[in-house]
């Protein structure tokens, strides 16, 4: 104790599993906390590193074992898997057999015909890119990120057999699929006989989009888990937007991906009815929109994002109430769809 304080070493708060709760991935062996962290942003090259190891520390301090990265996050592309790498090493060594890494590939990571989609030939050597830049042996969950529509199925879940087989990953996952080709893929994936366990998907009050297109219904036939990314509309569903844009937020730090014109009056006025549901339920509207997911016994996770440690803590509060009455049901959807 005495040489970790004087080393200045991270230990990890004892009460670190005292609240959070854990939810079996569908019908796997493998449990992931209520609230994942994603290093989507505020991870790369960009942001501050003493910012993201106090995230990763109130996270893990708060029972967050998952952290969800993909070979692509950034900016720089692959920056965000380099930063955990040198956090896991500095601070994090003890720890690794309580986490959860899991990373993946399917957007463009780099330049020809190689990197990017669905081809054995980029998800074997992008895994091989992602382990160096993390310095792990073995990510546990990793995932095709996106359905690929020209290269054949079978030799995308064939990748991802032979990762499997080959030790560089525990399990696979699956993510931005639809509800027909999850099938397709699941049935390959079962005579391979690889541990597909998980969906990771887009979905919160404002996107619905695997309600209609078959995955929720079909995951859940299927016994496969589901983590819900972007569970914040990237801080539409927050108080974030109440007042104006601040400087130090997403649309104005970054803007690739969340655009000042997405917050039409007609969506602030829809997010101004929300918060006001949700001081009346006694929670943040970030702890709400969490809560909304997690009322559904079949979601395993939310994964948040963060722009610092504070976050993190009013979104974990969300776990505290998720039962909804009908009237708030039927209030949400009436400021939502
Ligand atoms: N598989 C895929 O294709 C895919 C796609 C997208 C994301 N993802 C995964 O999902 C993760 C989360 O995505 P996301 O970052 O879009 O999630 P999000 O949770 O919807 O949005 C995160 C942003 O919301 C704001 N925020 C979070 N908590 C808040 C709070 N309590 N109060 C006020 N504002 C709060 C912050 O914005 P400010 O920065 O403005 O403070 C934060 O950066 C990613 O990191 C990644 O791992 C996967």
């Amino acid at each position: 104790m005495y040489i970790k304080e004087a080393l200045k070493m991270y230990t990890a708060s004892e009460k670190r599993y005292d609240t959070m709760k854990y939810n079996r991935c569908g019908k796997s062996g493998l449990k992931l906390p209520s609230v994942s962290l994603g290093f989507w942003h505020n991870f790369g090259d960009t942001g501050s590193y003493d910012n993201m190891v106090e995230m990763c520390k109130t996270a893990f301090d708060n029972g967050i074992t998952h952290f969800d990265l993909a070979n692509n996050y950034g900016p720089a592309p692959g920056s965000a898997e380099r930063n955990l790498g040198k956090i896991l090493r500095e601070n994090f060594t003890p720890y690794r057999d309580e986490l959860i890494i899991s990373t993946k590939a399917g957007y463009d990571m780099w330049a020809g015909p190689y990197g990017d989609f669905g081809s054995k030939k980029y998800l074997i050597a992008s895994l091989d890119q992602s382990l160096k830049r993390l310095e792990l042996e073995y990510v546990d969950i990793f995932y095709h990120h996106r359905m690929d529509p020209e290269t054949p199925l079978e030799e995308t879940m064939g990748a991802l057999s032979q990762i499997v087989h080959s030790g560089k990953a525990l399990y696979v996952g699956l993510s931005n699929y639809d509800g027909e080709t999850l099938k397709k893929a699941t049935t390959i994936l079962d005579e391979l006989k690889v541990p597909f366990i998980i969906n990771q998907n887009c979905y919160n009050i404002f996107n619905r989009t695997i309600e209609k297109n078959g995955l929720k219904d079909t995951s859940k036939k299927l016994g496969k888990g589901i983590i819900c990314f972007s569970p914040l509309a990237q801080g539409l569903l927050t108080n974030r937007y109440l007042d104006g844009i601040p400087e130090d937020s997403r649309i104005r730090t970054d803007g690739r991906f969340l655009k000042e014109s997405q917050l039409s009056e007609e969506k602030l006025a829809q997010i101004k009815g929300l918060n006001v549901l949700a001081k009346d339920r006694g929670q943040t509207l970030a702890e709400m929109a969490l809560a909304w997911l997690l009322k559904d016994d079949y979601i395993t996770s939310v994964l948040i994002g963060a722009s610092r440690p504070s976050q993190i803590l009013d979104n974990i509060k969300a776990t505290e109430n998720t039962s909804f009455t009908e009237e708030e049901l039927r209030k949400i959807d009436a400021l939502s769809i």
